[in-house]
């Protein structure tokens, strides 16, 4: 089939448009793709020029380097060195077993491995850099794909820079419509939020620079070492201190919806300032998102929140609460819908931060929120309610 230029064609995945698409990759364009984890914004890795079109397309710095997408048939170290995707030579005997079990253990799925960049990948992908970010993903249609390519693929996740990953057709659409030629659709993605990013260290231990969907769980589970000191500061133990009531930007915002978002812990203090906030003469009865991830407050905000928003006040929630993988999978499309009904805030239940996928959650939610705020600091507290009409789209 013809595309027109300008548009961007949604196809579902069938050999087809699988074929459509590796034409399109292999004369240079981009093409959203579906993975485990969530849509990629692919173009050839080792084109200097379509990479060019992959920062133009999300408006991404250039200072933010891209993942590799391989075949399945470079499923170990030696396979990676050989295509000079990786340069193995540098790597200590420890690293290059750990990565090997890594990939061994891991690969296809939700695990993105740093390792010392080989010859093949161009500066474009790694912003300069001496290591390059690799993983295989394991939804079967881009494995499809990059078999009919027969080039790596660098894909970061498919939304403009600084807002929130897309896990369906639809919501890369909303991203980048009329920037890209195609979207392949594959359903909605199944595990929801970004592959967990992983550099491994000469003494073969790890450190976790982003969690996702391989947890740490499963990699203590499988003997690999994660000093304490090493965890990503998001999965460090806060301290009691500085418990945070709310969270948000302390780290640069990422994933963030066009209303503000706060994560809250049930505190009654919190409501009662943003209660008499909302009170103002000036505020029309305020419309307010609650996005129930918990079975536990559910009624509290329920009781806090009906005075405040009365008929304004919007429930959503995932299919299970409470269940860490569930909301991985429905939390960036939570966080769409709360932000397409325009409300004037939108509040989220503070996840727990440790175990299974909670870690990738709270990372998620702390980078799309709007402030944090410390116990200690409550009196500085002001609330801020988004006037949409004034913020640029
Ligand atoms: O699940 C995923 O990983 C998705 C799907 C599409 O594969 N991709 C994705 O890509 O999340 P992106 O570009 O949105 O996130 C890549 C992350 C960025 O935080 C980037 O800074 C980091 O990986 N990264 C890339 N290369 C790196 C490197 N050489 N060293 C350290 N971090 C790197
Ligand atoms: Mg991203």
């Amino acid at each position: 089939m013809a595309l027109v230029p300008g548009n961007t064609e949604i196809l579902a995945c069938n050999p087809d448009s699988l074929e459509l698409a590796a034409k399109l990759l292999r004369g240079g364009e981009l093409v959203a793709v579906p993975t485990e984890t969530v849509y990629g914004l692919a173009g050839v890795a080792t084109n200097p020029q379509a990479l060019g079109k992959i920062y133009a397309a999300k408006g991404r710095p250039l200072t933010n380097p891209l993942i590799i997408h391989v075949a399945l048939d470079l499923g170990s170290v030696n396979d990676l060195d050989q295509s000079k995707i990786i340069d193995a030579s540098s790597l200590s005997s420890q690293a290059y077993n750990t990565l090997d079990r890594l990939i061994g253990l891991f690969w296809p799925g939700p695990l993105t491995l740093i390792a010392p960049r080989g010859a093949r990948i161009p500066n474009e992908v790694t912003a300069g850099g001496s290591t390059v970010a690799i993983r295989q993903s394991s939804h079967p249609d881009f494995q499809h794909l990059l078999k009919q390519v027969r080039e790596p693929l660098a894909a970061p996740s498919a939304n403009r820079s600084n807002r929130i990953s897309p896990t369906t057709a639809n919501h890369v659409y909303e991203e980048l419509k009329g920037r890209i030629p195609l979207i392949l659709d594959g359903g909605s993605c199944q595990v929801g939020v970004e592959s967990t990013v992983i550099q491994t260290l000469q003494d073969g231990s790890l450190q976790i620079l982003r969690p996702g969907g391989i947890t740490q769980e499963h990699l203590i589970k499988e003997g690999f070492s994660i000093p304490t000191n090493r965890l990503a500061p998001d999965l460090q133990p806060p301290s009691k201190s500085t418990l945070p009531l709310m969270s948000p930007g302390q780290l640069p915002v990422h994933y963030a919806p066009e209303t503000p978002l706060y994560m809250l812990v049930p505190d009654a203090e919190i409501v009662k300032k943003i209660a008499a906030s909302l009170n103002h003469p000036s505020h029309t009865p305020p419309k307010i998102v609650l996005i129930s991830l918990r079975s536990d407050t559910l009624a509290w905000w329920e009781h806090q929140l009906k005075d405040v928003a009365g008929p304004g006040l919007v429930i959503l929630a995932p299919t299970r609460r409470d269940d860490s993988q569930t909301i991985a999978r429905e939390l960036f499309s939570l966080l769409r819908q709360a932000d397409q009904l325009a409300p004037q805030l939108i509040f989220i239940d503070h996840p727990p931060e440790q175990g299974d996928l909670w870690p990738a959650i709270f990372d998620r939610l702390k980078r799309a929120s709007k402030k944090i705020i410390y116990k200690n600091q409550l009196d500085r507290f002001t609330p801020t309610f988004s006037d949409r009409s004034r913020r640029k789209s």
